[in-house]
């Protein structure tokens, strides 16, 4: 499973890049909002960092518009991975884009149908929102279980990005369900090493290690 950071932060991404574990990142308009700076200076630094998929995505609402803006986004890196929001436009792109060989990540996609729709037009991605799915009071993950269920099914290309990412039992969710790449905050990325007895098993050893030393002085 791959694990991408949903951040446009240089310094979160920096920090998860150090330990050798991050595959790609995923952005969009509101998270690029939380940062200061050119667009396309911020894509390319974190391309440069990443060296994997990047998503950045459009905020054109036509086909044609949709297009022109993911050319020139991908001209930014060989990484970047043109996010298009689930709407008729954003089929017609994506169905486009795809066969120019720009890839596609799909998103804001909240049902079954869209996603059966969204592997048609031969999306490289699919990410279904899971968080705001239980925000809502439905089931985001049984959701993206049926998404990835429905690819094996059909033998389709798309990857699934499980998004929206709120809690840390939305990882273990997607490990349990085969998911090919979860994209999450940085915080829920940093929980997922914690347990609190490493820490005191450390702590213990450190005691035991130090009693032993002082006994064979
Ligand atoms: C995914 O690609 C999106 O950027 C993201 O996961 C949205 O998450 P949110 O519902 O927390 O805004």
């Amino acid at each position: 499973m791959k694990i991408f950071l949903d951040t446009a932060n240089i310094n979160e991404i920096k920090k998860v890049k150090d330990i050798g574990l991050l595959d790609g990142v995923t952005t969009n308009p509101t998270l690029i909002s939380k940062e200061s700076g050119n667009f396309n200076d911020i894509c390319k630094e974190i391309c440069d960092i990443v060296k994997g998929p990047v998503s950045a995505e459009v905020v054109s609402t036509n086909a044609k518009d949709m297009i022109d803006e993911a050319t020139k986004l991908s001209s930014i890196s060989k990484h970047i991975v043109v996010k298009i929001p689930f709407t008729t436009d954003g089929l017609i792109a994506t169905n486009e884009l795809v066969q120019m060989g720009i890839p596609v990540n799909m998103t804001l996609i909240f049902s079954l149908t869209q996603a059966l729709l969204a592997c048609k037009a031969k999306a490289t991605y699919l990410s279904p929102f899971v968080g705001r799915l239980d925000d809502i009071g439905s089931d985001g993950m049984e959701l993206a279980l049926q998404i990835k269920e429905m690819i094996n099914t059909y033998k389709f290309n798309s990857e699934v990005i499980v998004a929206s990412v709120r809690n840390i039992n939305h990882v273990v969710l997607s490990i349990n369900a085969g998911a090919d790449i979860i994209t999450m905050p940085p915080n829920i990325f940093w929980q997922m090493l914690k347990h609190p007895l490493t820490d005191i098993g450390i702590e213990r050893f450190m005691q035991d290690w130090q009693r032993f030393i002082e006994k064979s002085r």
